[in-house]
């Protein structure tokens, strides 16, 4: 697998991190393991991300609909991210990772929402990648955040387009990924970036989070460099040479 040349890779990479708990429970394990793996290969990925030259992260950790799994797991996934917080935010901050939250902050527990916010602040000049944690996120919760924001400041119907929509989302000033991965094969969108997936390229693979590497992270790339974006348009040089 070799990199693809700068103008051919994606801005923007979005993540569903998806497999952890099949990867803990292959190995006889507990779900909270395959999650603690997770995180170790995010790790990887980042300095993947920041070695090759992508400019944006977005990953998703925690939806609005996994408040629905078993308490203990809720509870291990919460710890897990404040342990990340407490003992990457040095690293990611000397690698030059500028570290944002996308989603619902005001129901997390105090303690974390501290954290979340430190980690924020402490990173907010830094350029080499825009890390976006996607932590209590759900697509559809945030356009109902807009929206709701969108009539507090009486905007006028006529004013609404699809830009100022993006503006009042939590990725506002963000460009929309140009390619999104999913891990452990499920093919569905999970709620994640549904707005800003709408021209979205797709890669996904069998394989589970906690084994996706920087070799597989390679692959996606490449695969994306080859792909044709077409936007719903028709090349007119294409068009004119097969009309002529
Ligand atoms: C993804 O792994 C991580 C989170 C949703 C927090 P899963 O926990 O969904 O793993 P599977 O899909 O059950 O294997
Ligand atoms: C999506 O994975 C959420 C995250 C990766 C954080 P899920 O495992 O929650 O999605 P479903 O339930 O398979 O759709
Ligand atoms: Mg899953």
């Amino acid at each position: 697998m070799s990199l693809p040349s700068s103008e051919k890779l994606p801005q923007h990479v979005a993540i569903i991190m998806d497999g952890n708990g099949r990867w803990a429970v292959k190995r006889g394990l507990p779900r909270l393991a395959g999650h603690r793996a997770g995180t170790e290969n995010l790790r990887r990925i980042i300095r993947a991300c920041v070695e090759f030259g992508v400019k944006y992260l977005t990953i998703y950790a925690f939806s609005t609909e996994n408040w629905g799994r078993p308490r203990e797991e809720v509870d291990g996934l919460m710890h897990i991210l404040e342990d990340v917080i407490d003992h990457e935010l040095k690293e990611l901050n000397q690698q030059g990772v500028q570290i944002r939250h996308i989603g619902r902050l005001d129901q997390l527990a105090a303690s974390i929402q501290k954290k979340v916010l430190d980690a924020v602040k402490t990173t907010q000049h830094n350029d080499r990648l825009v890390l976006n944690v996607a932590f209590n996120y759900g697509g559809r919760d945030e356009i109902v955040q807009a929206i709701q924001q969108i009539i507090r400041d009486g905007v006028s119907a006529e004013k609404i387009t699809p830009d100022l929509v993006s503006s009042y989302l939590y990725t506002a000033g963000v460009p929309d990924p140009d390619l999104i991965i999913r891990t452990s094969g499920e093919l569905r969108i999970s709620n994640f970036l549904i707005w800003q997936a709408a021209y979205a390229e797709w890669f996904v693979t069998p394989i589970y989070w906690p084994d996706f590497g920087k070799e597989e992270f390679l692959k996606a790339l490449e695969t994306f460099s080859n792909r044709d974006r077409r936007y719903g348009k028709v090349d007119s040089k294409e068009y004119e040479d097969n009309h002529a």
